[in-house]
């Protein structure tokens, strides 16, 4: 039995629509000047310890997580960082020096090992005095951490808001939001600089779950990737919500700055495998970052085809840089396109609903999404080639998704 989007090519009807062009609001937002980055020219892809093992991770399970990152073939496919989430920080010393606690006993080593194995490590701070888990955070040591981070090897650090709020935003700027904003983009301009300061590239992913919309303001003080929202959860109501609240952001991705629908929920909770399937598909969509979260020494092999297939992959990472944007819906199925290098184009229709069934089927607009005629491209979760007519009907598993790829397309793409 099929797994992927059950997809009907029967009746082709011959209506035809109106063109409705929809320009996204954001494509006229002002853009901040992103700062040049060496890094993260297509958006970062790794494994990261909070989604699955939150405070149970250690230097065991970064190893083993390392291991497997090669071994079950998401190296190959392009997973290239291993990042330590919250929990791994000990106690300042009197010089203000951070030591990590016990269940990291030493970072250089494990650093060390994982850049053994070709893959690249990342790190988690806060620019509070703790991080969201509690544990010290890098507050009045931001050159003294980044600099510890550049001598370990570390090459990529997720910055989390957490008690900056209690610690500084509200005790300097009661009532004031706006001043408080200004604060909170000081700090992390103060962890920008201070990375840079070391020499060493690393990537700088914020984590302030979309504050003050973000997008405008941290290319500009060295964001490479910043959380459009608050936390993702394994639970399709939470990734389908996500996934709407990135519609009109699209204007402010590209090469070395992405927006950061937050990690990978692939393989986690008690999602279904069209579940996962139509995550996995809109992340890469969104040019989203791709950091996999899953407990990955116990991972299934549909879990691990989902996040090797290749095809969805090289939509994430394609080398023109622009994010996926959502071109029309219709009731609780939604359609997106994604430009792509060469002329080429993503087209993904996402059935959020559980209530379309051949009687009453959705049929897609080609005309919306700028195409004229029949379109054929491939399917990529079944890797068949597939025609698309304009007005044909499509009949989608509930929360399943079509993922198309037409690489020359006839008309002019939205
Ligand atoms: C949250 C963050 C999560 C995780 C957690 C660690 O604020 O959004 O991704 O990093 O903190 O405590």
């Amino acid at each position: 039995m099929r797994v992927s989007a059950s997809l009907s090519l029967a009746v082709l009807a011959l209506t035809s629509f109106t063109a409705v062009s929809q320009t996204p609001a954001a494509s006229k937002a002002q853009l901040a000047t992103p700062q040049v980055s060496q890094v993260a020219q297509t958006p970062p892809m790794g494994w990261n310890s909070w989604n699955y093992f939150a405070g149970r991770v250690d230097d065991k399970g970064i190893r083993a997580a390392a291991d497997q990152v090669v071994a079950t073939g998401m190296k190959d496919a392009g997973y290239v960082y291993v990042n330590i989430d919250d929990t791994w920080e000990g106690e300042r010393d009197a010089n203000g020096v951070l030591h990590t606690n016990a269940k990291f006993p030493d970072m250089k080593a494990l650093a060390d090992y994982v850049h053994s194995k070709g893959l690249k490590i990342g790190i988690y701070s806060s620019p509070g005095s703790k991080t969201c888990g509690g544990y010290a955070g890098s507050l009045g040591h931001e050159e003294q951490d980044a600099r510890m981070y550049a001598e370990w090897g570390i090459d990529y650090l997720k910055y989390d808001l957490c008690s900056f709020i209690g610690d500084v935003l509200e005790k300097q700027a009661p009532n004031d939001k706006a001043a408080q904003m200004r604060l909170m983009i000081a700090a992390y301009d103060k962890m920008n600089k201070a990375l840079k300061a070391t020499g060493r590239p690393i990537v700088f992913s914020f984590c302030q779950y979309g504050w003050d919309a973000v997008w405008e303001w941290g290319p500009s003080v060295g964001a490479n990737l910043w959380r459009t929202t608050g936390d993702v959860t394994p639970e399709w109501d939470r990734i389908y919500a996500i996934v709407s609240q990135q519609a009109g952001l699209e204007a402010y991705a590209g090469p070395g700055h992405w927006n950061d629908p937050d990690m990978l929920e692939v393989g986690n909770g008690k999602l279904t495998l069209a579940e996962n399937r139509t995550h996995f598909t809109m992340w890469a969509m969104l040019a989203a970052p791709l950091l996999a979260g899953n407990d990955l020494p116990n991972m299934k092999p549909e879990i691990k085809a989902i996040l090797t297939n290749r095809d969805v992959i090289a939509i994430d990472q394609d080398s023109l840089g622009k994010q996926g944007a959502r071109i029309y819906s219709d009731g609780e199925v939604e359609v997106w396109t994604r430009p792509l290098a060469g002329g080429a184009v993503a087209i993904a229709v996402v059935d959020a609903g559980d209530s379309r069934y051949s009687t009453h089927p959705f049929h897609l607009n080609l005309h919306k999404l700028g195409l004229t005629g029949k379109q054929t491209g491939k399917d990529l979760w079944t890797g068949k080639t597939v025609e698309l007519t304009d007005n044909m009907p499509l009949e989608l598993a509930s929360h399943d998704v079509l993922l198309v790829r037409v690489d020359k397309p006839k008309g002019h793409v939205q």
